[in-house]
């Protein structure tokens, strides 16, 4: 592959758990993943983003990391990571790993030792100790609360068995927030890079990358639980303004000194034979702050969160793509284009569901997947999956709990990968199944999606074109073309034009009209769904569709 490889890389994300189960017990496992590698190259990604599969009591899904220089055994162990690692590469197919270091689980030997210890001591000041407020000590040292739900902060009992001192976590209480003032910090995480770097990863996925570095941690916020629902996706009930200004200055996300790790972390990088990347998990605001992780000597990537909540609709998704590829110009960095991932209602459920949304993602990601940049695609998008609801009992995100079930959580997306039709858990376990799966999803199985039409299918040809089209694009741009309302049109390069179709209506669309005078030779290769034609210059666009055009401007 050429170099910079991640520049427009397809990337996909195996969230382990729920990939495929090699031993029977429910979980899926490295060694299911080595076994499904085979239908990772057929898709055709560049690379594999692997959530985490450390040492954890799994409170957060493996994002609460107890040691994260090994593997959990519900994994598997060292040996099968290094195996997977070395098959991936054997045909061709990179592997980037998970990296947490806004925090560790409270089952991390640190926080053990620093229960041990004494307040003010050196294994206290590796997380955020304090003693609390009031005569007693039992108001926390300040009133952030949790992005779970909650508090923030959690009161220890003393090794004397007294009352003690409280440690800040910005999530689940088991994940209890790292001091990156404290050296000790730095020389772990760069170990741990390190170490994965030597066993061959290509680069890294960095978990709240904007939460490192925290301000005034002493000091209580306006408006702690506005704050938390503001950085929650789901924001509706409040005002616009009033959530740009919470969010304009939230005193533990995307502080100064965050910039310092990644410039240090970019050298550890580059000192790497083979391109090494790292794609940040930063949301900040406004966007336009993103790119400020992504300067030449800090991160190679970071996701743009702007089609995670976008809806199907031509005026916000041009405006969305004009100021990304703006912004990461800026810094002559990549866009990123994600659409779902293990945080966020699954993309045909976010788009209505049903037929209907199963249609207009196939739609999203054929103008996604034709974008310059990257894509990040997470597993089972390319089933057209949807949401599970699941029955509250067989909930597992802290989430859920934190809220007292006001907020339902994210298991629903992270339902384990249904292979094969009429089998046992369709083929993902012969164990039972960490989350319950449906019994309707016979024909969104791997082995039902084989015929030409199917989501899967689409998703195989438009990650194949989209690698032989960048090829000769060339180009980190594109060229809006004029079309109407609802639409979105564009050419990329010379020999490649996109319209997408965002209404409930089919539109007829004269080329020669749009293209100015250069309409001849053109043909579809690649439409989201059935009844396209072109024909003497003239595109017949199904309602909710996109589709891709190859030609020639002269
Ligand atoms: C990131 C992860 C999410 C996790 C959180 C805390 O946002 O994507 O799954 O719960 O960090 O580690």
């Amino acid at each position: 592959m050429s170099s910079q490889w991640w520049r427009e890389a397809a990337i996909y994300q195996v969230y382990p758990r729920s990939f495929q189960d090699s031993n029977g017990d429910g979980e899926g496992d490295l060694n299911g993943v080595i076994s499904r590698l085979g239908y990772l190259k057929e898709l055709g990604i560049d690379a594999i983003w692997l959530s985490p599969f450390y040492t954890s009591p799994n409170n957060d899904g493996g994002y609460d990391v107890a040691d994260p220089r090994d593997v959990d055994p519900r994994f598997g162990n060292l040996g099968d990571a290094i195996n997977l690692i070395e098959r991936a590469h054997e045909i061709g197919l990179k592997i980037i790993v998970d990296i947490v270091p806004n925090h560790f689980s409270t089952e991390h030997r640190w926080f053990k030792e620093a229960l041990a210890s004494k307040p003010g001591s050196q294994a206290r000041s590796r997380f955020h100790f304090y003693d609390g407020r009031g005569e007693h000590g039992e108001i926390p040292p300040n009133n952030w609360c949790s992005i779970f739900g909650g508090p923030a902060w959690t009161r220890i009992r003393e090794s004397d068995g007294s009352e003690g001192q409280w440690y800040l976590h910005l999530f689940d209480s088991t994940q209890a927030d790292l001091n990156w003032e404290n050296p000790e910090v730095w020389s772990d995480f760069e170990s741990t890079l390190r170490f994965w770097l030597d066993k061959g990863v290509d680069g890294f996925r960095i978990d709240v990358a904007h939460g490192l570095a925290k301000d005034e941690i002493l000091k209580d916020h306006r408006d702690p639980e506005g704050l938390t629902r503001a950085l929650r996706l789901d924001v509706s009930d409040m005002a616009r303004e009033e959530r740009e200004s919470l969010l304009s200055d939230v005193p533990f996300f995307d502080r100064e000194g965050v910039h310092e790790i990644y410039r240090r972390w970019r050298k550890i990088f580059d000192s790497y034979p083979g391109e090494r990347m790292s794609v940040a998990e930063a949301w900040v605001h406004p966007s336009s702050r993103a790119v400020r992780y992504v300067r030449s000597d800090e991160l190679h990537q970071i996701f743009n969160f702007d089609f995670l909540i976008a809806e199907w609709d031509a005026e916000f998704l041009k405006s969305a793509i004009d100021k990304t590829l703006a912004e990461v110009a800026e810094v002559s960095a990549p866009a990123t284009w994600v659409l779902c991932n293990h945080d966020s209602p699954r993309l045909a459920t976010r788009l209505g569901g049903g037929e209907l949304g199963r249609k207009k993602a196939r739609a999203m990601a054929l103008l996604t997947h034709a974008l310059p940049g990257g894509i990040y695609i997470f597993q089972g998008e390319e089933l057209g999956l949807e949401d599970v609801v699941l029955p509250d009992s067989a909930r597992q995100d802290p989430v859920f709990f934190r809220t007292q079930g006001i907020d339902k959580g994210r298991d629903g997306a992270r339902v384990p990968i249904p292979w094969q039709a009429n089998k046992k858990n369709y083929g993902f376990s012969t164990g039972n199944p960490w989350l319950p799966m449906p019994e309707d999803w016979n024909e969104l199985s791997v082995q039902s999606q084989s015929d030409a039409t199917s989501h899967l299918e689409l998703y195989r040809e438009s990650i194949r074109m989209r690698r032989d089209f960048r090829v000769e694009s060339g180009t980190e741009s594109l060229n809006w073309l004029k079309s109407p309302k609802g639409f979105l049109a564009f050419t990329r390069g010379n020999n490649f034009a996109l319209f997408a179709n965002t209404t409930d209506h089919e539109t007829l669309i004269l080329l020669k009209d749009v293209m100015s005078g250069q309409s001849d030779g053109w043909t579809v290769v690649l439409s989201s769904s059935n009844g396209t034609t072109l024909s003497a210059g003239t595109l017949k666009v199904p309602p909710h569709t996109t589709i891709w055009l190859r030609g020639t401007l002269k």
